[in-house]
């Protein structure tokens, strides 16, 4: 198949929506947390989250046009500056796909999806306890996108929670042993299957076996 730019506009609401969220591929499944000012806390799932830089460690994701909607999410860490993203293991997927589910904001999702608050030193904002891989950052600023209505909040990791038999000594944190999972679209979770890794890609080291003049 085939589709062109009218194409797309034209398809049906849903499918459309369907198809381009999930033809970027496989996205980290992510669940933030953060507490209101008044102590109210919330979760959500987000596969937006990216990596920025290593030094200083920087991590982004993006929300949603404001607009219509109450970005809670948004609005707790503009209060409270602080925010933590948690994995989502495999044994919470529907605990955690559930969290995008529109509670009042008085409501907090881990009452009702079946989550737990865990609270770690030096950091305001609640972890997921179900989560084995866990980051608490500290907000550093957000950037609106323009053409999509949409922010990206950039934090610095403050905390990192990784399980030692998950981690290898060269600091390669493997996403198999841990569980974590990959999400297409909104609503489809997979499993995360190491298959290779292979050296840092030096243009000498490239094999000779694709070099079309040879
Ligand atoms: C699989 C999945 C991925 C999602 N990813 C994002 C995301 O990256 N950014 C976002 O703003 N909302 C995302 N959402 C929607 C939010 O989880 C949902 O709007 C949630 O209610 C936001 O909570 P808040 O209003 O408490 O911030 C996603 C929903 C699902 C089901």
């Amino acid at each position: 198949m085939v589709l062109t730019k009218s194409e797309i506009q034209n398809l049906d609401k849903v499918r459309r929506l369907n198809i381009v969220n999930s033809i970027t591929g496989i996205k980290p499944g992510n669940l933030v947390a953060t507490k209101s000012i008044d102590g109210v806390t919330n979760v959500a799932i987000m596969s937006s989250v990216v990596h920025l830089s290593s030094n200083p460690a920087l991590i982004g994701f993006i929300t949603r046009p404001h607009g219509d909607y109450r970005r809670d999410t948004f609005n707790n860490i503009m209060e409270t500056k602080c925010f933590t993203i948690n994995h989502i293991h495999k044994n919470i997927i529907e605990n955690a796909h559930f969290t995008s589910a529109k509670f009042e904001q008085a409501i907090s999702e881990f009452d009702f999806c079946g989550l737990t608050e865990e609270y770690l030193e030096n950091q305001n904002a609640p972890f997921v306890k179900e989560s084995s891989i866990k980051m608490g950052l500290s907000y550093r600023e957000h950037i609106s996108i323009k053409s999509s209505n949409t922010t990206m909040i950039v934090g610095e990791i403050e905390q990192l929670v990784v399980p030692d038999d998950i981690i290898q000594p060269n600091g390669y944190v493997d996403l198999s042993t841990a569980d974590s999972v990959g999400i297409s679209g909104l609503n489809s979770y997979y499993d995360l299957k190491f298959l290779n890794s292979f050296p840092y890609a030096r243009v000498e080291n490239v094999p000779s076996k694709w070099d079309k003049n040879a």
